[in-house]
């Protein structure tokens, strides 16, 4: 469909008084959450896991793990469960999370235990041993219980519903380009709250025009190419919301409060720093440089201090 066809339907549908509930049916009862290819979000599952443990020497075999914008398809959630976790809180501002979500991941991921033992050092058998229980449970209750995993929805990242200090990992993939900017002042404040001294934090942000990614001709980074007050009728409603920040900036407002990022990954291609060049630049990105500019992907690591 085409791009602007689709923001107007965004907009058009955002203003319904019912405009959540729709949403959620789309994303829990459509095709979509169910045909999703777990690979997808295994692979940077097990990166993540990987540069916390080269990082921090971090394991998650009795840890506790909060991911916020959990979604639909808990992977990440799952493989930490698998993985000995203490504790994992799945927690979305949107009750996408289903039983049949659940297992979908869980069918799934069973032929991937040998890759998953391979890459986390941990013994097949064990995965095989926690998986069972998940795989049996007859209902979302007793799945959730059978995998130590906690489900807050609707519950905002900016107020979870969690005590002072309870969180060794404080994780998200391809949420926090979709939370507007003050409000993730607020996320990162209560990330600061939730975690233990010396917890960590992994966020993984896409940083491209998502109407790219349902439309081929579009280049990926379009989006910066309108100001801000064009880009909030294109792009920023109830249903559709992309705040346009930059690796760097997403950076910044981690340091600001009081998270030490420890670890910057951010991808740019050659071509989109070419494509940012030829951009008449609204103000509201001058000040960077074409390269911090044209990142489309990054993960971000962070500490918390013990001191402020
Ligand atoms: C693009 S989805 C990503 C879902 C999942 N992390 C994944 O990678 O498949 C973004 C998710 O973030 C959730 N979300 C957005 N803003 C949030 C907030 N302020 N607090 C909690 N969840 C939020 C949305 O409801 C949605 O489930």
């Amino acid at each position: 469909m085409n791009w602007r066809l689709k923001s107007a339907l965004f907009r058009l549908a955002a203003a319904l008084p019912y405009a959540d509930a729709l949403d959620r049916r789309r994303r829990t009862r459509g095709r979509a959450a169910l045909s999703v290819d777990i690979s997808l979000h295994l692979t940077p599952a097990l990166k993540m896991l990987r540069r916390l443990a080269e990082l921090r020497g971090f394991a998650p075999a009795g840890r506790v793990a909060l991911e916020i914008g959990a979604g639909w398809n808990p992977v990440y959630g799952v493989l930490l469960s698998l993985l000995g976790a203490q504790r994992v809180i799945l927690l979305d501002i949107q009750p996408y999370l289903t039983f049949a979500g659940v297992r979908h991941v869980l069918r799934q991921i069973e032929p991937k235990l040998p890759e998953i033992a391979a890459a986390t050092g941990a013994a097949e058998a064990d995965l095989r041993a926690r998986w069972r229980p998940l795989a049996a449970a007859p209902d979302f209750a007793s799945q959730l219980a059978a995998g130590r995993i906690e489900f807050f929805a609707p519950a905002s990242a900016a107020a979870a519903p969690l005590a002072d200090g309870t969180v060794d990992l404080f994780f998200s993939t391809c949420v926090l380009e979709h939370i507007p900017e003050a409000d993730l002042r607020g996320v990162h404040r209560e990330t600061r709250r939730l975690l233990k001294p010396g917890g960590l934090v992994y966020h993984i942000v896409d940083l491209s025009d998502h109407f790219a990614h349902g439309d081929p001709s579009l280049p990926r980074l379009n989006f910066l190419r309108y100001d801000d007050r064009a880009w909030a009728r294109l792009g920023q409603n109830r249903l559709f919301h992309l705040n346009r920040l930059r690796a760097v900036e997403m950076k910044r407002l981690l340091d600001e409060a009081g998270l030490s990022v420890i670890f910057v990954e951010a991808q740019t291609d050659p071509a989109d720093v070419e494509f940012v060049r030829g951009l008449a630049l609204p103000p509201r990105f001058h000040g960077l440089t074409p390269e911090e500019i044209a990142a489309h992907l990054c993960h971000l690591v962070a500490e918390k201090r013990s001191v402020r």
